[in-house]
């Protein structure tokens, strides 16, 4: 019988994989009767469940401590939104996420990765997380959102102590819900400064003049719109380089042939978005009854899309437990899909890319300290808060 909570210290220890093939098999839809919640986990359910924004909405929120605990308020974020509402969000920011545009900061995002490499790797060791990748992600949000850069590091840390967690303290922190709302001040400080300036042509302005509904947003909406992208931007891609790192180190093979043929990197990656997506699940609640397996989801029931579940799913991926940077990968989920499909794909796509032709073109070698990395215990998201590289230079 299948015993699942996302809660349980056994599947916060990251060994997820056999309770999400236990649910797959013997429980596809499975419901969790303490948080009045169906769990999806077949990767079919999950993309299916994703393109159905007339019965499964996003409004009331999309995190376990939003829709599960309900410990997080639900403010409007492009994440949380329905149509049309939305709508009028995402059309405003498409045009500063399409590849033909993140492909113009490709110089100003190598610059960066240039500076924090030089500084790491002549050291026997160091932490990819805290020393390179999640330094470079913050710092390309500013860059390409029009965030100050001299607040990188100061964004970093809110966004650090938003997904930090407590033992025996279920979703976020005290410090956690505190950090968020220093952020929303944050932002909105920032976009009453920026209405009150002159035009500038990047996203906050965007903001500015954006009709949502028939009607311009308030500072504190756009603030916490802002902090959105702030926290998806940032937080999500270290945690996937570190387990990239990892993957190539435990694979030489493979990890000789994408030093030898950077082509290889693109799939590489997304290969290891399918084979270690940190983010466990993200909620829908019921609109409309809904069925699954002969299951019926009721109005105000929440629903888990358990997506890393999804891309091991042995009916969707042959092998699915095989890393494989040849794999076809003709569709996942680490994205998501429909209409809340990730924006910043493109993002994370060049920052991997980017990274990974620095570190194998100066240190092919390297080896991972997984042993020694911490690993992030949370429901949400999971993966390395810290992994120690040692560039092996002979
Ligand atoms: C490897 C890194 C990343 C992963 C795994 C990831 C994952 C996801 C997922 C699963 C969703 C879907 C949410 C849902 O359906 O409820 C999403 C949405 C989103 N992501 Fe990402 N993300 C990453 C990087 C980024 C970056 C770098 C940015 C911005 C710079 C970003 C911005 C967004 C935004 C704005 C949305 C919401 C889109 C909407 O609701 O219309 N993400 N992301």
């Amino acid at each position: 019988m299948v015993d699942y909570d996302p809660f349980s210290p056994e599947v916060m220890s990251g060994n997820v994989h056999p309770i999400y093939k236990q649910l797959r098999d013997e429980a596809p839809a499975y419901f969790l009767e303490k948080y009045n919640a169906w769990v999806l986990s077949r990767f079919d359910d999950i993309w299916n469940a994703s393109l159905d924004t007339d019965n499964l909405l996003c409004g009331e929120g999309t995190t376990s401590a939003q829709v599960l605990l309900k410990v997080q308020p639900v403010t409007p974020m492009v994440n949380t939104m329905d149509p049309p509402d939305h709508t009028d969000v995402r059309v405003g920011l498409r045009k500063w996420f399409l590849p033909g545009y993140i492909r113009k900061t490709e110089a100003m995002v190598q610059e960066v990765i240039d500076r924090l490499f030089a500084q790491c790797k002549d050291r026997d060791e160091f932490d990819v997380m805290g020393d390179f990748a999640s330094q470079i992600s913050v710092t390309t949000v500013c860059m390409l959102c029009g965030f100050p850069l001299e607040d990188a590091d100061k964004l970093n840390d809110l966004v650090w102590r938003f997904f930090g967690r407590e033992e025996g303290v279920d979703g976020m922190t005290e410090d956690g819900l505190a950090a968020m709302t220093e952020m929303a001040v944050y932002f909105g400080e920032l976009t009453a400064k920026r209405r009150a300036g002159p035009a500038q042509d990047d996203l906050v302005d965007m903001f500015l003049n954006l009709d949502v509904g028939g009607r311009k947003l308030s500072d504190e909406e756009i603030g916490s719109h802002l902090s959105m992208l702030m926290i998806g931007g940032s937080e999500t891609f270290p945690r996937t380089f570190a387990q990239f790192m990892r993957r190539l180190a435990e694979h030489p093979e493979q990890r000789a042939e994408c030093a030898a043929d950077a082509s290889l990197l693109p799939n590489a990656y997304v290969e290891t978005l399918r084979y270690d997506m940190p983010t466990q699940f993200l909620c829908r609640t019921v609109a409309h009854p809904v069925e699954y397996h002969g299951k019926t989801f009721e109005p105000g029931q929440g629903v888990c899309l358990v997506y890393p579940s999804g891309n091991r799913d042995e009916r969707e991926f042959e092998n699915p437990d095989v890393f494989d940077i040849h794999r076809e990968i003709p569709r996942h989920l680490s994205f998501g899909q429909g209409i809340h499909l990730c924006l910043g794909q493109h993002v994370a796509k060049l920052e991997a890319r980017l990274c990974m032709e620095k570190v194998l073109g100066e240190m092919p070698d390297y080896e991972v300290d997984v042993e020694r990395g911490d690993w992030f215990r949370t429901d949400f998201v999971q993966g390395f808060a810290s992994l120690p590289v040692r560039p092996n230079q002979g």
